[in-house]
């Protein structure tokens, strides 16, 4: 009888030699500003293009509840839409608070910057607070899903057939104070993380230099404050009774 001796298992490799280059630009300083800042560029293309359909509530109701069903039909496309953009937000949410991390840690530790792989940094207090307001944003992305896009579903007749009457859920939703009120406060924040998170986004992805950079603050402040006033026309119109 021979005796066979096996050959031990060769050692697994240790994570970060297995790692595919996905995961290693995954974990790279480079790779979550490049992740965080494409996916924010994205978010900011959505809220543009959402505060601008918001606005044709001024038009009418049926203008409104008209592009809410255009929107709609795309069907299938309109609910692949809806899991990327949720994939988008999660992925943006998550990398951010990775960031966050890391540099905590790195002061901690005792260094007094964080080496970011987007170049300088610029300290205001948007950027100082970007974890903050980001948080609260997180929360009112899933209040203000459940408020309108999982709301009433109230229905009117348009040309001749039944639709989802969004206009009114709308116009009932900001006839209350403390929505407007709430609504006021979720877009300052907003307008706060768009200031920071415009150039920064600009920066990471590399399009930034020297030159233009205070050109650059300047802009995300306007793209900042811009996307939130316009946002907010609605909900104080409403309110004080200019849109019925
Ligand atoms: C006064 C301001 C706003 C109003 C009146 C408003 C109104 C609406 C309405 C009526 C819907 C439902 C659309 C549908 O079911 O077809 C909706 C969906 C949505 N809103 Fe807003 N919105 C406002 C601000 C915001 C802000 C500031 C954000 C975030 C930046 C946001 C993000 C979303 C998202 C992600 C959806 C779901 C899109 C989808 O799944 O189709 N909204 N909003």
């Amino acid at each position: 009888m021979t005796n066979t001796l096996k050959a031990p298992d060769p050692k697994p490799e240790s994570p970060k030699t297995a790692a595919s280059p996905l995961l290693r630009f995954y974990r790279s300083s480079m790779g979550k500003k490049l992740i965080t800042g494409f996916t924010g560029l994205a978010l900011v293309t959505f809220a543009l293009a959402h505060m601008v359909g918001n606005l044709l509530l001024f038009v009418g109701r049926d203008a409104y509840n008209a592009y809410a069903l255009l929107v709609s039909n795309f069907g299938v496309v309109y609910y692949a839409f809806e899991v990327a953009l949720t994939a988008v937000v999660l992925l943006h949410a998550w990398v951010g608070v990775e960031i966050f991390w890391r540099k905590r840690q790195a002061r901690l530790q005792g260094y007094s910057t964080y080496q970011s792989a987007g170049g300088s940094s610029y300290q205001t207090l948007s950027s100082r607070t970007m974890i903050i307001t980001g948080s609260v944003l997180a929360v009112f992305w899933v209040t203000h899903l459940m408020t309108f896009r999982y709301g009433t579903h109230y229905t009117t007749e348009l040309g001749g057939d039944t639709v989802r009457d969004l206009a009114r859920l709308v116009i009932e939703t900001f006839q209350s104070l403390p929505y407007v009120v709430g609504y006021t406060v979720v877009l300052g924040l907003l307008a706060s993380h768009l200031r920071h998170g415009f150039w920064s986004a600009l920066q990471s992805i590399g399009l930034l230099n020297r030159e233009i950079r205070p050109l650059a603050y300047g802009t995300s402040a306007v793209v900042g404050v811009g996307i939130a006033a316009g946002f907010l026309l609605l909900p104080w119109a409403i309110y004080l009774g200019w849109v019925s």
